[in-house]
């Protein structure tokens, strides 16, 4: 994901879907079957049906773009993926190739159908990048030997393999790479039923007793992201277990959240933060990301790929020709009175 733990306190908050050392216990959450995999209806659909066209031919399947916010499964998708094809998974990611030759080696390695997951594809450097547009395209690599005029340049078959490659911002990559992509799915936000669904799947394989309307509050607060709603719910076991009988009961998962800081509709301290700039610095918008990032000392790709989507989705921020503005159940939500351009507060 794009997003990296930076060892900056206040990232430590429970709703960053930046990967947390704590969520390397997540890989026993994943599903490893499409039934199993809640949410992401669309996507799923068209996946059964390529990948049941792809085994039928016995070919591997067509090279998959994988696009939406951090923490929404693509990782999760791709293990999937290769369960599905009866395939091996290979991991890595944009920023861990630095050279055209750790690519060649990954790609040389391959067995034939072999998935390669690359996360974070739009990070990749220009000069590895193209090794991938033959490698994608014709399952071969140009590799050049010696220097200047005498140079040589020698094509090395690969096995045929599938790309599946992972980005929070699609928009970053360069036409020719997005272009060679044959299948493109977009993963949306879910939805709190969706979430409620892997909660309770998450708390039966965890052995955590949890009553429906403790998932509902989990998952009513996890913006839209099972990273965020799987995290919360080891938080909430564990005020479960020291104030409470073990068992995740509405009561218990309200008063954890809300010692941790998250919202009623989810809302984490940065999420309020920049709303409440907004509304008190700009009267409310529109201001642009650049000067937001500046006012509240995050990163503008940060607000723009973790913040925003769920700020969008949900109606407390719009997103205009001029900038950002928040809307009237901002000013509600916060508390402060929504008199047009003039307000006053509570
Ligand atoms: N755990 C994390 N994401 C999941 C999903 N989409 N379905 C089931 N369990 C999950």
């Amino acid at each position: 994901m794009a997003i990296s733990f930076s060892g900056d306190p206040l990232d430590e908050i429970i709703t960053t879907p930046a990967i947390l050392p704590e969520d390397n216990a997540e890989a026993s959450l994943r599903p490893k079957h499409l039934t199993e995999y809640i949410g992401q209806k669309k996507a799923k659909e068209n996946l059964a049906v390529f990948i049941q066209a792809a085994k039928m031919r016995n070919e591997p399947l067509d090279h998959v773009l994988l696009h939406g916010p951090p923490g929404l499964g693509k990782t999760t998708m791709a293990g999937v993926i290769a369960t599905e094809m009866g395939v091996n998974l290979r991991v890595t990611s944009g920023p861990a190739i630095e050279k055209p030759g750790d690519l060649v080696a990954l790609l040389t390695n391959l067995q034939e159908n072999d998935i390669l997951f690359l996360d974070e594809i739009h990070r990749l450097n220009r000069s590895v990048e193209e090794i991938l547009y033959p490698a994608m395209e014709d399952f071969a690599v140009d590799i050049i030997l010696g220097k200047g005029p005498s140079a040589n340049s020698i094509r090395l078959d690969l096995p045929h393999f599938t790309l599946i490659g992972a980005t929070t911002r699609s928009g970053q990559l360069s036409a020719p790479l997005r272009d060679r992509f044959g299948v493109t799915l977009r993963l949306e936000l879910y939805t709190t039923e969706e979430l409620r669904s892997i909660v309770e799947r998450s708390a039966g394989i965890l052995g955590v007793s949890i009553e429906p309307d403790g998932a509902v509050e989990i998952a009513s607060r996890s913006r839209g992201t099972p990273r965020i709603a799987n995290r919360m719910l080891r938080r909430v076991r564990d005020f479960a277990q020291v104030k409470g009988s073990g068992v995740i009961t509405k009561p218990i998962a309200d008063e954890a959240l809300s010692r941790l800081e998250v919202d009623k509709e989810g809302l984490d301290s940065v999420d309020r933060r920049m709303l409440r700039s907004i509304i008190e610095l700009y009267n409310g918008g529109p201001v642009g990301l650049e000067a937001l990032a500046a006012t509240i000392n995050e990163e503008a790709v940060t607000l723009e790929d973790v913040y925003e989507p769920f700020l969008l989705q949900n109606g407390f921020l719009t997103r205009t020709m001029r900038g950002r503005c928040v809307t009237q159940k901002a000013y509600e939500h916060l508390g402060i009175e929504y008199l047009g351009q003039q307000r006053l507060e509570l």
